[in-house]
């Protein structure tokens, strides 16, 4: 069937707008790229986008934010995919973990998140991972464990989060590889992340690690990993 002038125009209008939407999607990308965040976590950030482009997760769960790197990553996935949100949790005030020069990066993390247009998909939560967790009390997909880098600190935030990952979720972890490499400039006494995630692996977590950018370990939340056989199955065979 011919189809009318108006639906040939409606059709075309709507090609033009699809071809707009890519170039804007494709252009906060390039925003983040150039955006100076004073991130250690530099490409491995696209392993978090990637990771959420995958599995489309609901909820995710950021301790330590900063100026936003990895927040705006996760950000962007979350926008690609059309759906779900990321808590980001960070005092923005002194702690251990601060570079001098972003000890209080509220400002500078919400302007980053303006700038690449991610701010509809993150709720920035201006508190410690102590204090969000006492109200938590839903799933996670995606817990992104970057703030208190001390084993005490480390280890507080996966036994206050992991209970409520879902059973697909995944845990990440940075700066897992700082004990790998003997770098004085790098070193820190109170360190405790590689300690902790060998545990958690010792312990039967799985644990990937990539060594690159300080060290990224992706964990899944149950010990020995999730079965890939349902019950009738393995019955069965
Ligand atoms: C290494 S930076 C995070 C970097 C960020 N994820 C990125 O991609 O650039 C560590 C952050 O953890 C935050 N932090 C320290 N202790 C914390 C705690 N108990 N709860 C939440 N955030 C904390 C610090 O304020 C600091 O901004």
């Amino acid at each position: 069937m011919k189809r009318s002038l108006f639906q040939r125009i409606e059709g075309r209008l709507r090609r033009i707008q699809k071809r707009f939407q890519g170039l804007g999607r494709k252009y906060a990308w390039v925003k983040a790229e150039e955006t100076y965040f004073a991130s250690g976590l530099g490409d491995s950030a696209w392993l978090l986008y990637g990771i959420v482009r995958s599995m489309k997760p609901e909820t995710c769960v950021e301790i330590g934010s900063a100026r936003g790197k990895s927040a705006c990553y996760v950000g962007l996935a979350l926008r690609d995919n059309g759906r779900g949100r990321l808590y980001a949790i960070d005092p923005h005030s002194p702690t251990d973990w601060n570079d001098s020069d972003s000890v209080d990066s509220f400002e500078i993390f919400r302007q980053n998140v303006a700038w690449i247009g991610v701010g509809d998909q993150i709720e920035m939560i201006r508190t410690t991972s102590e204090e969000a967790a006492r109200g938590w009390n839903r799933p996670i997909d995606l817990l992104f464990i970057d703030g208190d880098h001390s084993y005490e600190g480390v280890k507080r935030d996966w036994e206050m989060f992991s209970p409520f990952l879902s059973p697909f979720g995944v845990a990440m972890f940075h700066d897992t590889g700082w004990d790998l490499e003997v770098n004085v400039a790098h070193s820190h006494e109170k360190m405790g992340v590689p300690r902790f995630v060998d545990e958690l692996r010792a312990k039967g977590y799985p644990v990937l690690t990539i060594d690159k950018d300080y060290g990224v370990s992706v964990v899944q939340g149950v010990r020995g990993g999730v079965p890939l056989r349902s019950q009738a199955s393995v019955t069965a065979s």
